[in-house]
């Protein structure tokens, strides 16, 4: 259980400075900073149907992709993972997430993939940063990250004509030890979910698996949001629920792909949407958690295609 620290108290990190003057800073709310111009992005980049518009086209809705489509987002997998990395290394106490999108679109035409986020339905940024109390889709801004701040960075690319997905949670600095237990426990409820994959059997084990295990310790997952079919669109009609819902009975079928990316929350699970109509923030305003991987069904369980540089 957390103690509430008074401004005059000692800090939680030991520096022997009053808390006000310390970690504090990090524990109030976020706040909608300044947004810089949409970046550009060179045509020799072959651009998403939603690029000009922001409306996603019709294509394939089915979550099942043929070998020759996944053979491609092995490749988008593997190049939205590296640029993740990319952007992880940047995350320190005053960088703004502003300077982390411009990290993530740079490394992207440096390969030569678009940043799928950036004009999908409108949003105006290369990757989702989520501060704290946010729980997705915050928009990179000049807002500067403090000691003590958690953030998850979600990237996704465009390339050869497929998306692949990737999220992670880093921590700023020194963190609370709660916050790096919402971390470490969220990092092993996502492996919990793409390790309950199993063909033929109902899409709602993956929640089970992941409800199952951060419940239990307290935390709150996430309904709103979910996962998603993912392949030459972003976003497919396959949905797929974090927490245990005994309706998504839909059979998992080899060859289907798709995310799971639970977010998990230290308290509630309702969310609140800013006025920029983006940015979802905990109701309660404690702090949220994310990772995400794009996998894909097997004839034995998931193959996933967003493993990180270091990890393959
Ligand atoms: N990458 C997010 C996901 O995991 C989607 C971001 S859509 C955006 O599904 F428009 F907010 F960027
Ligand atoms: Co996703
Ligand atoms: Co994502």
């Amino acid at each position: 259980m957390k103690t509430v620290l008074r401004s005059n108290d000692p800090c939680w990190c030991g520096s022997g400075r009053k808390y006000k003057r310390c970690h504090k800073l990090s524990d109030e709310p976020v706040r909608p900073g300044n947004v810089s111009p949409r970046r550009s992005v060179p045509t020799s980049i072959v651009h998403p149907d939603y690029a000009e518009g922001g409306v996603p086209g019709s294509g394939s809705t089915s979550a099942i992709q043929k070998p020759e489509v996944i053979e491609r987002m092995r490749r988008a997998g593997r190049m939205a993972a590296e640029v993740l990395a990319l952007a992880a290394a940047e995350v320190a106490p005053g960088v703004t997430t502003e300077h982390i999108d411009e990290v993530v679109h740079e490394a992207c035409i440096e390969r030569g993939v678009y940043p799928s986020t950036l004009g999908y339905k409108g949003y105006p940024k290369s990757c989702c940063t989520s501060v704290n109390e946010v729980i997705c889709h915050g928009i990179p801004d000049d807002r500067a990250l403090r000691d003590g701040d958690i953030i998850n960075i979600d990237v996704t690319v465009f390339v050869d004509g497929v998306h692949g997905d990737t999220s992670a949670t880093y921590p700023v600095g020194e963190i609370a030890p709660e916050s790096q237990e919402l971390i470490d426990a969220t990092r092993e409820a996502t492996w919990l979910g793409i390790r309950a994959v199993q063909p033929e059997r109902p899409i709602g084990d993956i929640g089970k698996s992941i409800a199952g295990f951060v419940e239990p310790m307290g935390y709150g997952v996430v309904r709103v949001f979910g996962g998603h079919g993912i392949g030459e669109r972003f976003h497919t009609s396959l949905h797929i629920p974090h927490y245990y819902e005994p309706r998504a009975d839909t059979l998992l079928k080899p060859n289907m792909v798709f995310t799971v990316e639970p977010m998990i929350t230290m308290g509630s699970y309702h969310h609140r949407v800013w006025p920029d109509a983006w940015t979802a923030v905990t109701t309660d305003l404690k702090r949220t958690a994310q990772f995400e991987h794009t996998v894909v069904v097997t004839k034995t369980g998931a193959e996933v295609l967003t493993l990180p540089p270091e990890s393959r």
